[in-house]
Formats: C-alpha cells, sequence, structure tokens
C-alpha cells in the first residue's frame, strides 16, 4: 500500500469524506492537445469495476438526440490507490478533430454514462479569445478557493482557457491527497470538463520522499499524471509536466521547475524551452511556470531559473510569465522598479516579457522589500484570479479580488514594428493591498505570513 494509506490516520479528511470513487464517473476534466483546433483529451474516474476507458462523443446537436450520432472512443486506464480507495483513471484522446466545431461528450462509469458535457475546438486560425489565469489553489481548496475559482469562471462569457500556474493542491499532511483531488474537482465542476485546463506543475504536486541511502528527494504525485491527460510533447524526462499547446493562435509553454530544480532537468527543459520558442508560429507567446522568475515574497530569486531561462524568455520576446508559488501579487513590466516602468511609459519605451505572480487559494505569503517598489503593482493577503482577453495586437490584462473588484489593469499593445508598449487605462482602482504589520487589508489580523 502507499505511504498516503498507512498515514491516514493521522491526516485531517474533507468533511462527510464525500470523496470514494462511485459508479459513475467523476473527476472528469477537459485538457488541450498539441494543437487546440484538432486534438482534446479528457480524463476521469471510475471505481475498479468500469476497467476500461470508454467515451462517446460526436458532434454537438442543437436538439437533444446527440447519441445518435456519437462514436465509441477507448483510451487508457490506469489504477490509482489512495485515501479513498482504489479507483481507475481512464484518459481518452480525441484526434483529427474539425477546428471550431462544438462536440459533445460523455464517459462510462460501471452502472452507466455522465451527463453529455460540451466543448468547442480552438479556431484553425487566429481569433480574439479571452482565457483565465489562476495561481495557487492549494489551500483550503473547497471552502475558500472555490470562490475565486468561481467567481473567475462567470467573469467572462465563454473563456477559451483555464490556466493553472502550479500548486493546485498541497500533497503534504494537512489533508488527504485524494481529498484535495476531490475538492479541486468540486470547486470547478463541470467547468472542467467543457473548458480546457492547461495545469502547470508546482512544488506541491511533488511528493517528498526518501531515497535508499537516506537522502531526500522528490517524485511526481501519482494524481496530477492521471488527472490531465496532456501533450506528453515536453522536454526529454518531463514529458508528463512540460508542453506545448497552441491556441487559436498563441501558444502557451508549460515548465516544470521544480523538477529543474531539483531532479535535473534543468538543461533538458531550457533546451526545449529553446526550441518551442524558436518554433513558434504563434502572433503571442505566454511562458506558463511555477517557480516566478522575480519573486515577490522571497528574499532571493530562484537564480537557476532565472539564469537559465529569463535569457530566453527575452531574447525570444515572450508576451507574458505567468507563475505562482509566492502566494502574494506581482505585476511586474521593468526589473528596474514601478518608477523606471512608469518613466519608460510616459516616454514611449517600449518593454520586454511583463511577468506576473498570483494566487487563488487561502495561503498567503508577505511581500519581501522590493515587492513594494519593483513590480508596477503587487498585493499582499488578498486571493486573485486575471482574465486575459487576447487580440490581434493586444493582451488585455484585468486582475480581479475574490470579491469580484477590479484590481490591476493593463495592456500590452503591439506597433507595426513588432514593439510593445504598456498601457494602463484609467480604470478605478483600489489603494494596494498591503498589511501594516499585524493588520491586514480586510481590518482582519494580516495572514501573510513571511517566507
Ligand atoms: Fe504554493
Amino acid at each position: 500500500m502507499p505511504v498516503a494509506q498507512a498515514n491516514e490516520s493521522m491526516v485531517p479528511r474533507s468533511v462527510g469524506q464525500p470523496y470514494a470513487a462511485g459508479n459513475l464517473a467523476d473527476r472528469i476534466v477537459l485538457t488541450p492537445g498539441e494543437n487546440a483546433a484538432t486534438q482534446m483529451a479528457v480524463s476521469f474516474r471510475t471505481d475498479l469495476q468500469q476497467s476500461s476507458a470508454v467515451l462517446e462523443f460526436g458532434p454537438a446537436l442543437a436538439g437533444p438526440q446527440v447519441v445518435a450520432k456519437a462514436s465509441q472512443v477507448k483510451g487508457d486506464t490506469r489504477r490509482l490507490d489512495a485515501e479513498n480507495g482504489p479507483s481507475n483513471y481512464h484518459q481518452v484522446r480525441l484526434e483529427q478533430l474539425s477546428p471550431d466545431t462544438a462536440y459533445a461528450y460523455r464517459v462510462q462509469g460501471s452502472a452507466g454514462w455522465s451527463e453529455w458535457h460540451q466543448f468547442r475546438t480552438a479556431k484553425a486560425d487566429f481569433q480574439p479569445f479571452t482565457f483565465l489565469y489562476l495561481g495557487d489553489t492549494q489551500n483550503s481548496i473547497l471552502s475558500v478557493a472555490s470562490r475565486t475559482i468561481r467567481q473567475a469562471l462567470r467573469s467572462v462569457a465563454h473563456p477559451a482557457l483555464v490556466v493553472h500556474a502550479g500548486d493546485l493542491v498541497a500533497s503534504r499532511d494537512e489533508l488527504a491527497h485524494d481529498d484535495e483531488w476531490g475538492e479541486w474537482n468540486q470547486a470547478g465542476g463541470w467547468a472542467y470538463a467543457a473548458i480546457p485546463q492547461l495545469p502547470a506543475a508546482g512544488n506541491h504536486e511533488y511528493i517528498d520522499t526518501l531515497l535508499p541511502d537516506g537522502s531526500e528527494s522528490r517524485s511526481l504525485g501519482q494524481h496530477f499524471p492521471a488527472q490531465f491527460a496532456l501533450p506528453r510533447n515536453g522536454a526529454a524526462g518531463v514529458r508528463e509536466t512540460s508542453y506545448v499547446s497552441d491556441y487559436q493562435g498563441v501558444r502557451f509553454i508549460v515548465l516544470d521547475g521544480t523538477s529543474a530544480l531539483d531532479l535535473g532537468s534543468l538543461d533538458s527543459q531550457t533546451k526545449w524551452l529553446e526550441n518551442a520558442l524558436q518554433s513558434s508560429k504563434a502572433i503571442w507567446n505566454i511562458v506558463l511556470m511555477h517557480q516566478p522568475i522575480y519573486t515577490c515574497a522571497r528574499p532571493e530569486d530562484t537564480e537557476e531559473l532565472k539564469a537559465a531561462w529569463k535569457p530566453l524568455i527575452e531574447r525570444y520576446k515572450v508576451d507574458l510569465v505567468l507563475q505562482g508559488h509566492d502566494h502574494c501579487y506581482s505585476r511586474l513590466s521593468n526589473a528596474a522598479g514601478r518608477e523606471a516602468s512608469r518613466k519608460a511609459q510616459q516616454t514611449n519605451q517600449p518593454i520586454g516579457p511583463v511577468y506576473m505572480v498570483s494566487v487563488t487559494g487561502s495561503k498567503m505569503y508577505g511581500l519581501n522589500d522590493r515587492a513594494h517598489s519593483q513590480p508596477d503593482r503587487s498585493a499582499e493577503d488578498t486571493q486573485l484570479y486575471q482574465t486575459v482577453a487576447v487580440e490581434r495586437n493586444r493582451l488585455s490584462i484585468r486582475t480581479y479580488t475574490a470579491d469580484d473588484r477590479l484590481y490591476d489593469a493593463f495592456d500590452i499593445q503591439r506597433d507595426a514594428k513588432g514593439n510593445k508598449y504598456l498601457h494602463e487605462p484609467s480604470l478605478p482602482k483600489p489603494d494596494e493591498r498591503f498589511c501594516d504589520k499585524d493588520n491586514g487589508p480586510d481590518g482582519l489580523p494580516c495572514t501573510a505570513r513571511d517566507k
């Protein structure tokens, strides 16, 4: 039995323990393929009685007889033993789909089918769309993070994607790991089956392990690769957690900083990143990773990642870098600081990549000394979500607090020469949210702790 079961009695459980696999499929999650116009994948969970991965799909009809035009597709099944008992995780890959087409699908459990879910493939060429970006959901996922996740999901019509910057769950001793994945799925619910999810793996997707020689290492928790049927087109040795997905003219490049730092894949991922950027035909390139290039909470940046990846991110003119890990907010467009950024904006100087850090769940870290002056805008003790509206020559990024108030607004505008400029629309925004010693910005004790 895995370690998780041996420790079962010591680790807290979700209230009511609702997360055992049943005779209908649950944890149904849609992920995009390498080309989101023609490839999607579905992962779901059942009890052991359902021993094979079976999905029906077909064109989404206007009327109710979807089943009449559906056909069956098989996939792969793996058994996963965890605190809620054994289950089967199934993955089915849908290939050769038609671009810009609505499909309906359902998946099979031992007692019958799930409801029909519906998604639309990306268009073959660029068309504007809006996606959501969430930082670490990690802690109090159902009780506290879900409010932010659900607010994000209803903030825009037809969100095309949900991008997760890692640490979706905590995978430590604060809650049974399988309960955390149950909570993660319950928080997003049917939306995760209908809107493609792009997750990066964070350090908390890794589980601490003890090597035979007594030294500590990490290994990827069993849930992440079971829960997400990702494209597997990433760096050598990091196929489960690094990948590239092209969505309607935007290339998303997803890196695994934990594997790079602790499991020796830095060189492999660096080479792969360069290739993914060099070969990109996208009109925007977005890098998604967990550990930030510029930290807003820790005393020091993660220098190994910064040294290897920042030069490539800059040389290949990545537009946006979406990150998590620091449990605070930071929007950084000029490493020299917000004053330099303001002057550059006033004198119409082009910008390089914009680096963002955000957090969705309940755990908060205090800002480090420079996070008040280096990022253009920052926050602590605040749950946030972001919407990113993609146009041909403009990315409009809006950050909202959990109570659905606009917190930050900026656009990256590109001119005919390819130069990019930061534009801050004059929209009403609250003062920056900081703790004042022990006092938090909501008039309650500050929950952000020093990192
Ligand atoms: Fe985290």
